[in-house]
């Protein structure tokens, strides 16, 4: 059974390291592994291949930036005439970015059975556009296997066959917990000159809080604000630092900007802080498992399992929101997550299962 794994950009790594690592244990199975370069920046992916120990891909499609339609455009285009020579059995998708739904529609257009991994996460919010690939991705699936029971709703609710859906838990906090085990040092800080729990960790990349001006102006005046309180340590998406350069946004001294970290690294960081604010999905998840208190600067979230049992509060780009809730943490208020079931570390064990049983 040949299995063809798709990754773009940097939030498939995480995601497709637990399948293929489970998949390859089983000799009926044959792998080949397509990055499509959506990503391409050593930070943006290489990095994350070494550390999660997926094996090199057997294809880069090396597609790269630009608008959706090109982007989308081209992955399809070089896609298919990969497909129309390899062939497979089964393609799969992971997450919510571009190379998914391309890769997605290619391979429904050419009869191949579509897995789509994190499959009914849903913002209803359709000028995201993660959130049209999502839609669409799972409008076209066959295996559907989704992370949660708010998930399996949605996509009843679209009108999705019960049976092509799958609740097979997070595979995100697989990868987590695989990191986990493995690294001794994880509770030794990151920078010498920051002590554990003295500081917020910051990302910001969403089109819809950076890429205008005067919002991405709001955002970093409630950090600098949260800054005269506690140092933010900031590892900064290059779309960000472009638009950092572009709009002249200045941020106080006490927010340190950094380069984007490599997985391990940035799991360092966060884990030994004291909160996060972020616009990123996957980290609402990762600060729920591990009991970080997380503010979310969107006005909405697919993942809000996170609010009503986890640690997240999503907080808006309204400055004052923004502000109040980091003081609240700082002055010791704190979530209590309830945990979610099959965040237990072996999703990739029942994704794999699934598809060895029904292809
Ligand atoms: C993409 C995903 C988003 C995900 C994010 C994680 C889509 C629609 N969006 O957004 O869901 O949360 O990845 O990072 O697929 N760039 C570099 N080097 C790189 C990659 C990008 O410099 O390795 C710059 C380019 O200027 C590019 C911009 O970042 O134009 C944006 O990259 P793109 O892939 O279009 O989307 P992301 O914002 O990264």
């Amino acid at each position: 059974m040949k299995f063809v794994h798709v990754v773009g950009a940097r939030p498939n790594f995480m995601k497709i390291a637990p399948i293929m690592r489970i998949a390859s244990k089983c000799d009926n199975i044959e792998q080949v592994l397509v990055h499509t370069g959506q990503h391409y920046d050593n930070n943006m992916s290489k990095c994350f291949f070494d550390e999660l120990g997926i094996r090199k891909p057997d294809v880069n499609l090396e597609v790269g930036s630009g608008t959706h339609g090109e982007q989308t455009g081209e992955i399809m285009k070089k896609f298919e005439k990969f497909i129309m020579e390899e062939g497979g059995d089964i393609i799969v998708v992971v997450g919510d970015v571009n190379s998914t739904i391309a890769c997605g529609l290619v391979a429904t257009k050419l009869h191949i059975p579509l897995a789509h991994v994190e499959a009914g996460l849903r913002s209803f919010d359709r000028r995201m556009p993660e959130e049209i690939n999502r839609l669409l991705t799972d409008a076209i699936s066959d295996y559907l296997f989704t992370p949660a029971e708010e998930a399996d709703e949605n996509l009843r609710k679209e009108g999705i066959p019960k049976e092509k859906i799958y609740l097979v838990g997070d595979i995100m906090i697989d990868t987590l917990i695989w990191e986990m085990g493995k690294t001794p040092n994880l509770d030794k800080p990151l920078f010498e000159d920051i002590e554990l729990g003295k500081y917020a960790v910051l990302t910001l990349h969403r089109p819809s809080n950076v890429d205008d001006k005067e919002t991405f102006k709001g955002i970093a005046e409630a950090l600098n604000t949260i800054a005269r309180e506690i140092e933010i340590v900031f590892p900064a998406h290059p779309r960000t630092q472009k638009r950092m350069e572009e709009f002249n946004i200045s941020f106080d001294r006490n927010i340190r900007i950094i380069n984007p970290l490599s997985y391990k690294d940035f799991l360092r960081l966060y884990k030994n802080s004291k909160f996060v604010l972020t616009d990123s999905g996957s980290i609402q998840q990762e600060t729920t498992y591990l009991n970080i208190p997380c503010l979310t600067i969107r006005e909405n979230t697919e993942r809000p399992f996170t609010i009503t049992k986890g640690t997240n509060v999503l907080v808006g780009m309204k400055k004052d929101v923004i502000v109040e809730e980091s003081l609240k943490i700082l002055n010791g208020t704190q979530k209590k997550p309830l945990g979610m079931s099959l965040w237990d570390g072996k999703t990739a064990e029942r994704i794999v299962k699934i598809l060895n049983a029904n292809l």
